[in-house]
């Protein structure tokens, strides 16, 4: 502060050029994500961890144990993004799930579940939406990448008008709101971003067939580059409650008629699974949100 002597004209330029460093410090802090400041690693024994301070962390999974986090926030409504790379090589046994989850008997969940494979055999991407406690509502797709290789970003938005999950923002599936022909959907509970790594080879390889290598252990699933554009609840309180919602387009985004048409597409080449077409499973008729 040599300048504070001389003349005031200098002293209120340095003094604005230190508020502007100071503006542009905060607002680089606040964009970039840090996974210290938006989780806790909840399981594991140290095998989930974060690293490159705070810009990565990684979930590990060997044969005593798998591991898992929590982000420190409820949300209720937002787009949320998270970049996975997921476990390579033999994975076969081995599932990483990404959701969002409320508490309670009657919970409410919107699930991200990337089933495991034999190295060169495709990952099954699981999607599955519940509300109050009922799931059963399960699509499963493979994807056009190899989701090792690399990070890509899985997205779920969630508004009044549907849940759509997104793969590098194409858009995979959409639960629409169906509120109007009495079906539930989960819009009064807040909810809590959870993943883990574990070990479900019991089931997830067509039903235990495959069983996990552990000779590939540890297995290790990698996050990076968190954002949430969504409504955080703390004490009751929602931080969209105050301000305008006009700048937040994500509160009353639907899939626009090229996203309509991206989603037919995905649905056409990569869908494996589809309960809206599983008439075998639901001799009684298909869930009312599958007829229209
Ligand atoms: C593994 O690969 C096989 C063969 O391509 C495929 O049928 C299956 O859906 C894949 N996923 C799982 C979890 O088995």
């Amino acid at each position: 502060m040599a300048s504070s002597s001389s003349s005031s004209s200098s002293s209120s330029s340095s003094s604005f050029l230190m508020v502007s460093l100071l503006a542009v410090v905060l607002i680089g802090v606040a964009s970039a994500s840090n996974m210290y400041n938006d989780f806790d690693i909840t399981w594991g024994d140290g095998r989930g961890k974060v690293l490159n301070n705070g810009e990565l962390l990684t979930l590990s999974l060997d044969k005593t144990s798998g591991s898992g986090f929590k982000s420190k926030n409820e949300y209720l409504f937002g787009k949320i993004d998270m970049q996975l790379k997921l476990v390579a090589g033999n994975s076969a046994g081995t599932v990483t799930a990404y959701y969002l989850s409320s508490q309670g008997a009657t919970w409410d969940e919107i699930d991200f579940e990337f089933l495991g494979n034999l190295s060169g055999d495709p990952y099954t991407v699981h999607t599955n939406v519940f509300s109050q406690g009922k799931g059963n509502r399960e699509q499963q797709f493979h994807l056009w990448f190899d989701p090792t290789a690399d990070f890509h970003t899985y997205s779920i938005l969630w508004n009044l008008h549907g849940i759509i999950f997104s793969v590098d923002n194409i858009p995979i599936r959409e639960f629409k709101n169906s509120e109007s022909i009495g079906v539930l959907f989960p819009k009064n509970q807040p909810m809590r971003i959870y993943s883990s790594l574990w070990n479900a080879d019991d089931w997830a390889t067509r039903g235990g067939l495959i069983k996990t290598d552990w000779t590939n252990a540890p297995f290790t699933a990698s996050y990076e580059n968190f954002n949430a554009d969504a409504c955080v609840i703390s004490s009751g309180t929602s931080s969209c409650g105050s301000t305008s919602n006009n700048e937040k387009y994500w509160l009353s985004q639907e899939l626009d008629s090229t996203s309509q048409e991206k989603v037919t597409w995905v649905q056409k080449n990569y869908m494996i699974y589809n309960y809206c077409t599983d008439t075998k499973r639901f001799p009684q008729g298909l869930p009312k949100e599958c007829t229209i």
